[in-house]
């Protein structure tokens, strides 16, 4: 079996992008592959030193996980800080990452722009904690999104350095997906992707109740339509037949297609069917993550039972490395 690694920051409430980029694929490959996922607490620590609301957070996504699908008897689903073991290899990995790649990482250079008062050593190697993640449970795939491909190739120059200089310890992980390539899901304003934090109106969240998403549907931006047959779609109405293609039915996809390019579209009649068609997808999610995160006897079981089979699994795996680097001396 092929072992799988991922995780999802508890900085909020999650949204389709987290679940098309993320959660779809750890359902789907729950079967099939050795599964670790985690909620990564201590990636929210780069970005949110304020913790009053963590333990939510953290209860939030493992509950909005196995409302998705997730079994936490087949996969193990954990938090990142009951793993001790992440901190140790993340020091040794630390001296194989250059300043100059860390400050060139997109992600860092995004986030330092929008906290240039808390641009703090942990947001710089937030790229080689995530290695740790992933290398210590020695996984090769990790399904993520299109936004995490760079730290992905990071992963992998750092451990092919590890693996250059102390031996081979670590395989070679690559992002994952189901489909070709890796997902973006587009935000409702046409302007970037769906985020936690940004812009909460142009984001659609697992949480939303049935008339939030299709107030926010509604207002999604359009314009008067093509006014002839052939016309290529402006970003913003792209991104309308992206969600579509996610949450409506092929047929209905289809049609909506056609009267674009027929130049015969009505937005309003477009934005409706969207409205229902994520509801009907998201309120059984929702209603059921709900109900788990009432249950914290339940929350508290899945945690131990995710962080015994990741701990051992580190356990291993830093022996190896100690072994590797040199790091035994009796
Ligand atoms: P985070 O919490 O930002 O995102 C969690 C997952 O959701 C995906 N995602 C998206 N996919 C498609 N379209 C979007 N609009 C969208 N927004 C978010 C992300 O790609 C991700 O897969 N660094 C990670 C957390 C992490 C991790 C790891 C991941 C920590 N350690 C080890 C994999 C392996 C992150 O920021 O996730």
């Amino acid at each position: 079996k092929g072992i799988v690694m991922s995780g999802i920051r508890s900085t909020g409430m999650l949204h389709l992008g987290n679940y098309f980029g993320a959660m779809q694929n750890y359902v789907r490959m729950q079967e099939d592959y050795d599964c670790y996922f985690m909620v990564a607490d201590l990636h929210t620590l780069t970005t949110h030193p304020d913790t009053s609301e963590l333990k939510a957070n953290v209860h939030r996504v493992l509950a909005e996980n196995i409302a998705c699908g997730l079994d936490p008897h087949k996969v193990a689903l954990y938090c990142q800080s009951h793993i001790p073991e992440t901190a140790e290899l993340y020091l040794y990995l630390n001296m194989l990452a250059y300043k100059g790649e860390l400050e060139k990482t997109t992600t860092f250079k995004d986030k330092a722009r929008q906290h240039p008062e808390n641009i703090n050593a942990g947001l710089l190697t937030y790229p080689v904690l995530m290695a740790a993640d992933i290398l210590l449970q020695r996984a090769a795939y990790v399904p993520v999104g299109k936004d995490q491909e760079q730290h992905l190739e990071m992963t992998r120059n750092f451990a092919n350095r590890f693996n250059h200089r102390y031996g081979e310890v670590f395989p070679e992980p690559y992002a994952f997906n189901f489909g070709e390539q890796l997902v973006k899901v587009p935000s409702l304003d046409g302007a970037g992707k769906m985020s936690k934090s940004e812009n909460q109106n142009a984001t659609i969240y697992l949480a939303d109740t049935d008339d939030l998403i299709r107030n926010k549907i509604k207002k999604a931006k359009t314009d008067a339509g093509p006014t002839e047959p052939g016309t290529p779609k402006p970003d913003y109405i792209e991104n309308l037949f992206a969600l579509m293609q996610l949450v409506s039915q092929p047929d209905t996809l289809a049609q909506f297609e056609k009267n674009y390019n027929d130049a015969a579209i009505r937005y309003g009649d477009m934005k409706k069917q969207l409205g229902e068609d994520m509801v009907t997808f998201i309120a059984p999610i929702r209603e059921k993550a709900e109900a788990i995160r009432q249950d914290e006897k339940y929350l508290r079981e899945v945690m131990e039972m995710g962080a015994e089979k990741a701990r051992k699994s580190a356990q291993a795996t830093l022996e190896k490395v100690r072994e590797a680097m040199g790091l035994k001396y009796y």
